[in-house]
């Protein structure tokens, strides 16, 4: 059987990126997940790694995260692949590399690696960079309460953007860089135009 195809979207917080992942797996009848959290061991380390309270050191962070990928591919990603359907993550490993090795300065060779290590080769076909200027995505936040990324300053946030813009250059067609900061149906025309080309 031809395994699905394996869609990502990425981008910093309130990018839009969650919108477009979700509409694209229900126009698609693909599978929508997310990191971190989306297996039960993952709901648990998604409250310690988004906790503001609790302080901890980049690569803790960073090894929580990718703690939460290796089981989230292993448990859901490639079993849901193998069945023939596709499946649509809102973020995955350029997540890490842009959070904690641009945000936070975890090195990112030794990052690199540990992905690696946590994914085994299992690469996304695509990866949908959603990129939004910071005070464009800070007009969409919700005023709620902020988890520890939300809190970080802007400094930060400007280092994951362009991380992951630096990125992106670096994978070439295995990505693509649309203009999250026009209206949602222009995102989503956008998307669509460039997914057209992928069997589902
Ligand atoms: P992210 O997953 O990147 O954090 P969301 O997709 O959850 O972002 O979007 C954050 C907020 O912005 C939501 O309220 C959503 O409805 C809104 N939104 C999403 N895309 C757009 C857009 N292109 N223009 C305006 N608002 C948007
Ligand atoms: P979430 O509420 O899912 O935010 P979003 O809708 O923006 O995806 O929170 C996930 C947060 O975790 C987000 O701020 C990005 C951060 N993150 C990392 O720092 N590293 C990672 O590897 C992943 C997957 C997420």
């Amino acid at each position: 059987m031809r395994r699905g195809s394996f869609v990502v979207f990425e981008g910093i917080d309130a990018s839009g990126k969650s919108t477009q992942a979700r509409r694209v797996a229900e126009l698609r009848d693909a599978h929508f997940t997310f990191e971190p959290g989306d297996t039960p061991l993952g709901v648990d380390l998604r409250r310690w790694v988004l906790d503001a309270a609790t302080p901890m050191t980049p690569i803790t962070e960073a090894l929580l995260m990718l703690a939460d990928r290796s089981h989230h591919v292993r448990t859901v990603i490639e079993p849901t692949l193998a069945t023939g359907r596709s499946v649509v993550s809102d973020r995955y490993f350029a997540s890490t590399l842009a959070y904690q090795g641009y945000g936070r300065g975890v090195d990112l060779a030794r990052l690199e690696a540990a992905t690696e290590l946590a994914i085994g080769g299992c690469l996304p076909d695509l990866t949908v960079l959603i990129d939004t200027p910071l005070d464009v995505a800070n007009e969409r936040r919700a005023p709620d309460v902020r988890d520890r990324f939300e809190s970080a300053d802007l400094d930060f946030h400007q280092r994951v953007r362009g991380g992951y813009l630096a990125i992106a250059a670096k994978w070439g067609n295995r990505w693509c860089v649309i203009d999250g900061s026009r209206s949602e149906s222009e995102v989503a025309a956008s998307v669509d135009e460039r997914l057209a080309s992928l069997p589902w």
